[in-house]
């Protein structure tokens, strides 16, 4: 869950129109003369029920579980009656292909048939497809990107096109094929079921962008293949038994060093430095100045069919493109696939698309076709706690040829620069998106934003209600009749994150429980318990306002009560010195951390959380 985003603000938009000051201002007004709407409580800070929807307190807790203190310590900690074991790490085996070895000594080629580096979004299809098997299935897992300097021997020096290839073949996404034998999950290998998607994979192109102009490069004349996918970060999951996997910070991958870098490439934070992975040094693709059409390629969501290898993967057009951290599908009452989406940095927006065609239980192939055409939104936040879904459709809201948008493609290329013009709301780094499994109601992780109100940044809003927001905030929303194909909706924040106890006002959070920061990682269970991951920095961890936070942790939370419940601190991080501060999962003769999938359960064989 790499968190580190360059400081520089890429939405440099003025979006903020009078209207919504003066809305602003009206709903504060309303505020003292005791109007208590949603956006003022949020402005105040502290905890209320939902003005959304009032509903009765339960009286006994959701969650059956003790809850676990914060940790430093490089293990993972889980509550009592709970275990967690290791079952995927970096390097090994997706299937019977070549084991890891501890002084990184496998190759590109090894590496290709191995567990990629930062598992971040996976998902559990059951076996066989629609078995509902809670005892074997497929497990696709994100890997998000690499740390360069435990992925090769002797680190990135010197630096080699080996290296290189290596690097791209520790990112991606597997599927691998797990099964539940005597109380123990294990992968099952040889599988033929087994996939690894990297960096050099050909992905197919699909959607209005699929072979536009702005899609071809000298190494694909067509515009309809792209090789790779990196960066892969949260994701999502359809009713027809795919995987959404979501490219998040691509433009870490590429520098432009040309003496004037376009407005297109600047909006996605496209710069002369990178983010360090230096690929252009021996894979001139990363090259964006020699090669200005390569990064429109990469930023969209890619659809993978776990249950059949020989199926190309997709690029998803019609999604948008933008730094996309997950890919939420719910489905309206007339069965349209609906798909929330977060563009993740800071003062960025939130997306949903809506299909125009509708959801076929039996007919998987026309249901492959689903996500490729529809209308793509970007959510406007009102102050009064009201907010509207503003169309993306070329012809539409001022997407004209006046407006610098010369087609359908041309928007979902430049789908930051729509929302731009359509006044979308900058929010505070949307991160995963869950709907409630029996109401609704939608939940979106903002994980923080340090430059909320910060040397002439954009100050805070009642959707964003603090400066220097170094904890971030949950926002919810309800869309109009419960109809997630709605174009209007009515929100509030479900939590502000960090300690009750914190002696700045501003950084206090209202947290009915354990304190925590940078929600991340979202979901509800069947329950209706919403599960956090948090994401804090590892720039920032044990230090100063996160002092007594400790490691990175999961919670549970109840969003009928608000209460928030500790259940699972992970091992320490530090990139800087991973080997000095970590020897998680291996222990110290392992040589080298390594980020891995766990499995959590419980050990009395019931429903985890309960
Ligand atoms: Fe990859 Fe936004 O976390
Ligand atoms: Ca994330």
């Amino acid at each position: 869950m790499k968190s580190e985003i360059d400081d520089e603000t890429c939405n440099r938009s003025t979006n903020w129109a009078f209207e919504e000051i003066l809305s602003q201002r009206l709903a504060r007004r309303d505020l003292m003369k005791g109007g208590l709407g949603a956006a003022a409580l949020a402005l105040l800070g502290g905890w209320a029920p939902s003005p959304m929807a009032p509903r009765a307190e339960a009286n006994t807790s959701l969650f059956g579980f003790t809850g676990v203190p914060v940790s430093t310590r490089d293990v993972v900690t889980v509550p009592p009656g709970y275990a967690a074991d290791v079952l995927y790490a970096w390097g090994d085996p997706i299937s019977d292909g070549p084991a890891f070895k501890p002084d990184a000594s496998n190759t590109a080629a090894e590496q290709e048939q191995q567990a990629g580096m930062h598992h971040d979004g996976l998902h559990f299809f059951p076996l066989p497809l629609g078995s509902g098997s809670s005892t074997r299935g497929l497990l696709a897992v994100n890997h998000e990107y690499t740390d360069d300097g435990l992925l090769h021997v002797g680190g990135m020096e010197p630096w080699t096109a080996e290296k290189v290839a290596k690097a791209q073949a520790a990112v991606g996404v597997s599927v691998v094929e797990v099964v539940l034998n005597d109380g123990t999950w294990r992968i099952v290998r040889p599988s033929r079921s087994a996939q690894r998607l990297t960096g050099r994979t050909p992905i197919r192109l699909a959607g209005p962008a699929a072979g536009q102009a702005m899609m071809k490069t000298g190494l694909n004349p067509t515009g309809l293949t792209v090789l790779g996918t990196m960066n892969n970060c949260a994701h999502g999951a359809t009713p027809w038994g795919t995987y959404l996997t979501c490219e998040e910070n691509f433009n870490g991958y590429f520098v432009n060093r040309s003496a004037s870098i376009p407005p297109c490439q600047r909006r996605y934070g496209i710069n002369e430095r990178g983010a360090g992975y230096r690929w252009h040094e021996h894979d001139p693709r990363f090259d964006a100045s020699a090669h200005p059409n390569e990064p429109n390629r990469f930023g969209w969501v890619v659809e993978i069919d776990p249950y059949d290898p020989n199926r190309q993967p997709v690029k998803q057009t019609a999604l948008g493109r933008f730094k996309h951290e997950g890919a939420t599908v719910t489905l309206a009452p007339d069965n349209r696939v609906v798909v929330y989406m977060g563009d993740d940095e800071r003062f960025e927006y939130i997306y949903k698309f809506v299909s125009r065609k509708a959801f076929a239980h039996a007919d998987r192939e026309t249901n492959r076709r689903l996500l490729e055409e529809g209308t793509l939104y970007v959510a406007r936040f009102h102050p009064d706690g009201r907010g509207d879904w503003r169309e993306l459709t070329h012809g539409v809201n001022g997407l004209d040829q006046a407006s610098g948008f010369s087609s359908q493609a041309d928007v979902l290329v430049n789908t930051r620069a729509a929302g731009d013009r359509v006044g979308a709301t900058k929010m505070d780094r949307p991160e995963w998106i869950a709907v409630h499994p029996r109401n609704r109601e939608v939940y979106c992780a903002l994980t923080n934003n340090a430059s909320r109100g910060v040397e002439g940044r954009p100050g805070p809003d009642p959707m964003n209600p603090r400066s220097n927001n170094v904890f971030g905030h949950i926002v919810r929303w309800r869309e109009t009749g419960g109809d997630p194909s709605a174009t209007t909706f009515e929100w509030d924040i479900f939590v502000l994150c960090g300690d009750p106890a914190n002696p700045q006002e501003a950084k206090q959070g209202n947290i009915k429980g354990d304190i925590f920061g940078s929600p991340d990682g979202l979901w509800f269970d069947d329950r209706g318990a919403l599960w956090i991951q948090t994401d804090v920095s590892p720039s920032v961890l044990y230090k100063g306002d996160h002092a007594t936070m400790g490691n990175n942790q999961m919670l549970a939370a109840d969003p009928a009560t608000g209460e928030v419940r500790r259940f699972l601190t992970g091992p320490r991080s530090d990139p800087a010195k991973p080997t000095a501060v970590s020897a998680w999962p291996d222990g110290p003769a392992g040589g080298r951390p390594r980020s891995a999938t766990i499995v959590i359960r419980k050990r009395d064989g019931g429903v985890i959380g309960t």
